[in-house]
C-alpha cells in the first residue's frame, strides 16, 4: 500500500480529505456500510438517531447521512483523537452535512452516557470502526501503514484485539437502561481472525447477532442487536 499525503480518497462514491491524522477508509468498510442502509431500509420505525464511533475520516457517518433512506432524527460522530475530529470536520463540510452532523470529542459511549441531555430516538443505530489490531500482530503489517497511519486508530494493545468492543458493549447495555430504548442495534467491524472469539463472547451474552463477509469473503462486519 502506497500512501502519499494530503491525499484524497474514494469510499462510498464520496470523496474523503485525508491526512497523517486519520486513517485511509477502506473498501472492505462499505459492506458495514452497505448493512447500516439496508436495516435503515427495512426499518418499520423510523424513529432512529445514529451514532459513529472513532469516526476519523468521518467515512461511515458521511456515506451512512448520504444514502440513508429514511430522516434520521439526530446523528453524531464521535472519536477521541480531536486531530481526527479536524479531519471529519473537514469531509462533512465537503459533502455538504455540516447541518445534520454533530461532531463531539469522546471515549467510546461516554458523552452520551454522561450527558443529561437524552438522545431524542426510540431506536438508535451505532457504527464502530475501532482499533482491532493486538499486540502480536504487528510484525505483520505493512511498513508504509504503521510509518503513516495513526496507531490510535489501529492498535489495541491487549491479548484478543476484542477488548475495546467489549468495552462498547458493555456501554451499549448502559445506555439502553437509562435512555429507555426500544432497540439499539450496533455494527463494528473485526478483524479476520476475531470470527471464533467474538462469536463465542456475544452468545455468553445472549445477545442476538448476524455477521457478514467482506470483499475477500471473510466475516468482518458483525450486526449485533440489544
Ligand atoms: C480504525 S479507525 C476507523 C476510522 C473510520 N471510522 C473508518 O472506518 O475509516 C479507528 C478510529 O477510532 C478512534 N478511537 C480510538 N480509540 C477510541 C475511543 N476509545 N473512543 C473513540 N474513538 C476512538 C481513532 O482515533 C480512529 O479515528
Amino acid at each position: 500500500m502506497k500512501i502519499n499525503y494530503p491525499d484524497n480518497e474514494e469510499f462510498y462514491s464520496l470523496s474523503f480529505y485525508v491526512d497523517k491524522r486519520v486513517l485511509i477508509p477502506r473498501n472492505d468498510t462499505e459492506v458495514l456500510v452497505d448493512q447500516v442502509i439496508k436495516t435503515l431500509k427495512s426499518a418499520q420505525n423510523q424513529d432512529i438517531s445514529f451514532i459513529d464511533i472513532g469516526t476519523g475520516s468521518s467515512a461511515i457517518v458521511t456515506a451512512v447521512t448520504k444514502n440513508t433512506p429514511i430522516s434520521l432524527k439526530q446523528i453524531f460522530a464521535v472519536d477521541i483523537s480531536l486531530d481526527a475530529l479536524e479531519v471529519a470536520k473537514i469531509n462533512i463540510e465537503k459533502n455538504n452535512i455540516q447541518d445534520k452532523v454533530s461532531l463531539y470529542n469522546s471515549d467510546l459511549l461516554q458523552i452520551f452516557l454522561s450527558w443529561n441531555k437524552k438522545i431524542e430516538a426510540k431506536n438508535l443505530i451505532i457504527t464502530a470502526n475501532l482499533p482491532y489490531i493486538k499486540n502480536g500482530d504487528i510484525e505483520n503489517m505493512d511498513q508504509e501503514v504503521l510509518d503513516n497511519e495513526p496507531h490510535i486508530a489501529l492498535f489495541w494493545w491487549e491479548k484478543t484485539g476484542f477488548e475495546m468492543y467489549e468495552r462498547l458493549i458493555w456501554q451499549v447495555f448502559e445506555l439502553k437502561k437509562n435512555n429507555r430504548f426500544q432497540e439499539i442495534i450496533l455494527f463494528i467491524e473485526i478483524w479476520f481472525d476475531q470470527y471464533e472469539y467474538s462469536q463465542e463472547y456475544l452468545k455468553s451474552l445472549w445477545l442476538k447477532y448476524q455477521y457478514f463477509k467482506d470483499l475477500n469473503n471473510i466475516f468482518r462486519c458483525i450486526k449485533i442487536q440489544f
